[in-house]
């Protein structure tokens, strides 16, 4: 079974509280979905592997250590995961981006799909799928269904908000794929809402309502 991690950090957990508020406005709010996806970020490469180099220092010859192993992906699920996708970027500049566009039906509930490219060399890549919530998990096993299906094996999930529900339809569909969140929450609205979640996370970040 895949483990999931919840990020406890106090820059995280202060930044995320700030997101929560309903008062919260646009600007800000994508700006901390940018920063708290950084912070994330940095606990979810925290194993990638490392290989030792030789590095001339102005002194000496030292021996440093460097990313090895794979390349790496970061793939957003379409809208709200671009909000996470900048910053992350900025600490790894070398990561190709992949997009995954997918919406939920508003009666169903369950997504659908309308765009999706990836790099060409994705199923040789650590991928790291970023959405801020995770909700009923439809979207999120969709997305990593695709991901499958062009031959990725190593696939992390980044939300900031999580539930139950989501966490266990995932880890159900994909016992394969470890998850980061920044906060479980408590459980699915009828409208399957995150509560207390933050409302609309893409609309959130674009504007739209
Ligand atoms: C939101 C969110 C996830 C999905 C989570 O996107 O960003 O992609 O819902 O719900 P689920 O776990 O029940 O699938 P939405 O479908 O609202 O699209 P948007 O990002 O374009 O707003
Ligand atoms: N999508 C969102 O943006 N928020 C939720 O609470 C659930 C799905």
């Amino acid at each position: 079974m895949s483990t999931v991690t919840v990020l406890d950090h106090p820059l995280i957990q202060h930044k995320l509280a700030i997101l929560r508020s309903k008062n919260t406005p646009v600007k800000e709010f994508r700006e901390l979905v940018s920063e708290i996806s950084g912070l994330m970020c940095y606990e979810a490469t925290r194993n990638l592997p490392l290989k030792e180099v030789q590095v001339e220092t102005p002194i000496c010859t030292a021996t440093c250590r460097v990313l090895a192993g794979k390349k790496l992906a970061i793939v957003p699920i379409l809208r709200a995961g671009l909000g996470m996708v900048d910053k992350m970027v900025d600490l790894i500049p070398s990561a190709k981006i992949g997009h995954i566009g997918l919406y939920r039906d508003p009666e169903t509930h369950l997504p659908v799909e309308y765009y999706c490219k990836l790099p060409e060399d994705i199923e040789n890549r650590q991928v790291f799928v970023v959405d801020p919530m995770l909700a009923t998990g439809g979207s999120a096993i969709a997305a990593i269904d695709f991901l499958k299906k062009r031959g990725c094996k190593h696939i992390i999930m980044m939300n900031i908000i999580g539930c139950p529900e989501g966490v266990k339809a995932v880890q159900d569909a994909h016992p394969d794929v470890d998850i980061y969140l920044a906060a479980m929450d408590e459980k699915l609205n009828d409208h399957a809402y995150i509560v207390p979640g933050l409302g609309d996370a893409g609309d959130r970040i674009f504007g739209t309502k």
